[in-house]
């Protein structure tokens, strides 16, 4: 929390870079200065607010309006809550500011484009990424809009890492500062870039999961290189590590070993035919993760994947530098995924961490010629796989709930609690439920 407070002085302190910005940033409520960002028509929605350290409500603001003329308007039918946002809600992530919507995967239906729009038409269902890109710089080109320079105002950023993410949406103004997809209307800027129509043989309950959780896993498994007949681990079972498992699998690995401390192990077990999981809680006397792994898969596994989080400390002494401040990010699960993997295999980082880590084992890594693979943020679109029924995105969902329970959700995604993996939040402008999706239910 202290870092986040930190960083939103910093950023007054180097000024707020204005230039070369292909979108209006920094609107990430538009209750921020209602005469310019909401709608004229005095029309109000619910949205997901964060108001403080561990303070996230359901709220009445402002529906917002056009303010570029690339920009659309989208009535959403579907949002859900990730593993991100739950750092959102601790503060850990850097230049939050209270009154920011949050949320970064949404689909659903246009309502009013801009002007310059040419793609999209009131009526279309959509899905968006979850990053805004501009669809013209170097990176954008290179087709990693996840890179894009053009969309984030963030000095601290740039102060920070060398070099910038492009926006977020919902994601703090270290990422652009957009209004985030936990409401029920968007400002979706570079809409033609952003958007992608969703046919309709594609119900929301499945397209909804291309914003993020479906080309995260993908990408982290793709960037680390995973290959038939690989040994694969990986840290966490969340709807993000849950889903790098299936994918992994899928990618015809021999084994792929899943670790977590929860009932989530055996859901995923239940879930993905032939993957082995490690419940750290059950482990024996000295055994530890990487022993376990080294004597299921003698010599280590070639690939390591971490999709846990950097503020999840593990041993007391992370915990306390976390606490203290000492350290932005625990380097525990990294140096487990070296331990844990064969000489020159690979560790991909797909979960989120934000700054410095203490205690890297860096000599394992030089000495065991260890290639650490930063995954970035994701840039894959599989809406094919999608509607040919090639992968099914329900099977993570355990959850339907609706946006004004969202709050309570959030909660339970922090907890990882019984039975809830990934939700799906109805909206007032929602479809019917798709059949063979999970039932409502009140929080
Ligand atoms: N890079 C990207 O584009 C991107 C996109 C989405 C999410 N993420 C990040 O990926 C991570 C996972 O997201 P999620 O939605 O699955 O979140 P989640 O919080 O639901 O899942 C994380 C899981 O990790 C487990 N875990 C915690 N510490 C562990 C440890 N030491 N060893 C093994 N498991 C441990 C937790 O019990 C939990 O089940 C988060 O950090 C999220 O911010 C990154
Ligand atoms: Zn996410
Ligand atoms: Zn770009």
């Amino acid at each position: 929390m202290a870092q986040n407070k930190t960083g939103n002085i910093a950023e007054k302190a180097l000024g707020h870079d204005d230039q070369n910005r292909a979108a209006t940033t920094d609107i990430s409520n538009p209750a921020r200065d209602g005469g310019k960002y909401a709608d004229p028509s005095g029309e109000r929605m619910k949205a997901l607010v964060w108001m403080g350290k561990n303070d996230v409500r359901v709220l009445e603001v402002p529906k917002p309006r056009i303010i570029d003329s690339h920009d659309v308007i989208v009535k959403v039918t579907g949002s859900t809550v990730c593993g991100s946002d739950v750092h959102l809600m601790h503060g850990v992530i850097l230049q939050t500011e209270k009154g920011d919507i949050l949320g970064h995967e949404f689909c659903g239906v246009v309502e009013s484009v801009g002007p310059a729009v040419t793609k999209l038409s009131p009526g279309d269902r959509v899905v968006n990424s979850f990053c805004i890109s501009c669809g013209e710089c170097r990176y954008c080109k290179e087709k990693l809009p996840t890179a894009c320079e053009k969309t984030n105002a963030s000095k601290l950023h740039v102060k920070l890492y060398g070099g910038r993410l492009s926006g977020i949406f919902g994601y703090s103004h270290f990422v652009g500062g957009y209004a985030g997809r936990q409401a029920e209307f968007v400002r979706v800027p570079l809409a033609d870039n952003n958007l992608m129509k969703l046919p309709d043989s594609v119900p929301d309950e499945k397209g909804l999961y291309l914003s993020d959780v479906l080309p995260t896993s993908y990408h982290a498994v793709n960037h680390t290189g995973v290959k038939e007949g690989d040994n694969v681990a990986i840290w966490g079972l969340g709807p993000i590590s849950f889903m790098a498992c299936y994918w992994a699998k899928k990618r015809g690995a021999k084994r792929v070993i899943g670790i977590d401390n929860n009932w989530r192990t055996e859901y995923a077990k239940a879930k993905i035919p032939g993957v082995e999981t490690i419940n750290f809680e059950l482990l024996k006397g000295d055994e530890t993760v990487p022993t376990k792994i080294h004597e299921m898969v003698p010599g280590g596994v070639d690939i390591s994947i971490d999709a846990t989080g950097g503020e999840y400390g593990k041993g007391f002494v992370h915990k306390m530098e976390l606490a203290t401040g000492m350290e932005q990010d625990t380097s525990e699960m990294v140096n487990e995924a070296i331990y844990a993997t064969r000489k020159f295999g690979r560790v991909g980082i797909i979960a989120d961490y934000v700054g410095f880590t203490n205690h890297f084992n860096i000599g394992a890594l030089m000495e065991l010629g260890i290639t650490l693979v930063g995954c970035g943020q994701s840039p894959k679109e599989l809406l094919e796989m999608v509607e040919s029924g090639e992968v099914d995105p329900t099977i993570k969902v355990t959850h339907r709930i609706r946006i004004d329970d969202i709050d309570k959700g959030y909660k339970l995604q922090e907890k990882r609690a019984q039975g809830w993996v990934k939700c799906f939040v109805e909206m007032r402008f929602s479809a019917k439920r798709a059949e063979g999706t999970p039932e409502l239910v009140r929080l």
